[in-house]
């Protein structure tokens, strides 16, 4: 039987609940479709961090690698200091996984209520390729004259050739097999040293794709263009910081946080790729049952897609899609549907292999 050695890391706040969902929706496929996981838990996050000041350490780098895939829950805790879980756990095994794009679609399921007056699912199906180890995210930044009037603190975004081309490839790939359209979202005409790079390598990239079309969107009116007409845009490729930014938007289109998912994918072969929700770790509501399950679920979805089960991720992607809209009903009717409920609903669905349109796989 096939098998698959998933290293399981679920977080803190909502993470631990969503990846509980996420992992009966695992059993059920697994059941559906014939192959096993071999799972490890990985105890990383608030929690243990308070307990022993760990963070991801070298060694749990290399145990981490020999896993076909990491499912991560989410991270960040307000007992913490700002940014100490994000950068020491999130951003540094984007880095030292490698994990080179940030595959984040945003699509709008049928019957998915969306905030947006007349969005159609056939409107809003687009995927957004985040370039993941650098921008703003890896620079240090310094600063002076710290906690008096004179403090000045310079951040600054680290672009090399070799990132950028490796994520926009990878988009313009992505663009040839999908509706044959790249867009490159960035702000050129102010950070004109990182914005010429990122078009010189969309313009040299392109020419190895001559049937995809390029366009360019400053960051600023993608988010005027996005919640207005989505349809014009098939695959986005920006910048680490820019791509956060926009997929926030992008998942309020697909009906909010809680639907949307990413892949955090190692291009190379030799590290696991990463599969995780959008959503953090929304510790106001943690406990309580409340976090829609649907943004893991799908991030499950794509890590089925990626380790080769393609039945089974279209299976789940499916599943995922017909609870959703089920979902408004049900709270009409006053049911609770609790994390837990939603997940055990669309467990129990993935065996009827539901079929949706415009499928993510
Ligand atoms: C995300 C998150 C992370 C990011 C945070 C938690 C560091 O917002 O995955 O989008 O900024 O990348
Ligand atoms: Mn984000």
């Amino acid at each position: 039987m096939r098998s698959h050695s998933i290293a399981v890391l679920p977080g803190d706040g909502v993470g631990p609940e969503v990846t509980a969902a996420a992992l009966e929706v695992l059993d059920a496929a697994q059941d559906a479709f014939g192959f096993t996981t071999e799972r490890t838990d990985v105890p990383l996050g608030a929690e243990h961090y308070l307990r022993t000041g760990e963070l991801l350490t070298p060694d749990l780098v290399e145990r981490l690698r020999a896993h076909d895939a990491i499912l991560f829950g989410a991270i960040g805790s307000p007992q913490a200091p700002p940014g100490v879980l994000e950068r020491g756990i999130i951003l540094a095994l984007r880095g030292a996984m490698q994990q080179a794009v940030n595959l984040r679609p945003v699509r709008l399921y049928p019957g998915v209520p969306t905030p947006v007056a007349g969005l159609t699912p056939q409107r809003c199906d687009l995927v957004v390729v985040r370039e993941n180890t650098e921008g703003s995210y890896v620079a240090e930044g310094s600063a002076v004259h710290r906690g008096t009037s004179a403090w000045t603190a310079v951040q600054e975004s680290v672009n090399t050739w070799y990132a950028v081309e490796r994520a926009v490839d990878f988009a313009f790939r992505l663009a040839s097999v999908r509706r044959g359209r790249l867009t490159l979202c960035h702000k050129t005409n102010v950070l004109v040293e990182a914005g010429a790079l990122w078009s010189a390598v969309v313009e040299e990239v392109g020419r190895r794709y001559p049937d995809v079309e390029t366009d360019y969107v400053h960051v600023d009116a993608m988010c005027m263009h996005l919640p207005v007409s989505p349809e014009r845009f098939d695959v986005v490729v920006t910048d680490n910081l820019f791509g956060d930014i926009v997929t926030d938007l992008g998942a309020v289109l697909q009906g909010g946080l809680g639907v949307a998912a990413s892949g955090n994918l190692h291009l190379g072969g030799r590290a696991p790729s990463m599969f995780e929700p959008v959503h953090g770790s929304a510790p106001d509501i943690a406990g309580r049952g409340w976090a829609n399950p649907a943004g893991a679920c799908l991030s499950l979805a794509m890590m089925l897609g990626h380790l080769g089960e393609g039945e089974a991720a279209a299976a789940v992607e499916g599943a995922t899609a017909q609870v959703l809209a089920e979902l408004p009903a049900l709270a009409g009717a006053g049911m609770g549907a609790s994390t837990g409920e939603l997940g055990g609903r669309i467990a129990a669905a993935v065996a009827q292999r539901p079929a949706v349109e415009n499928s993510l796989m």
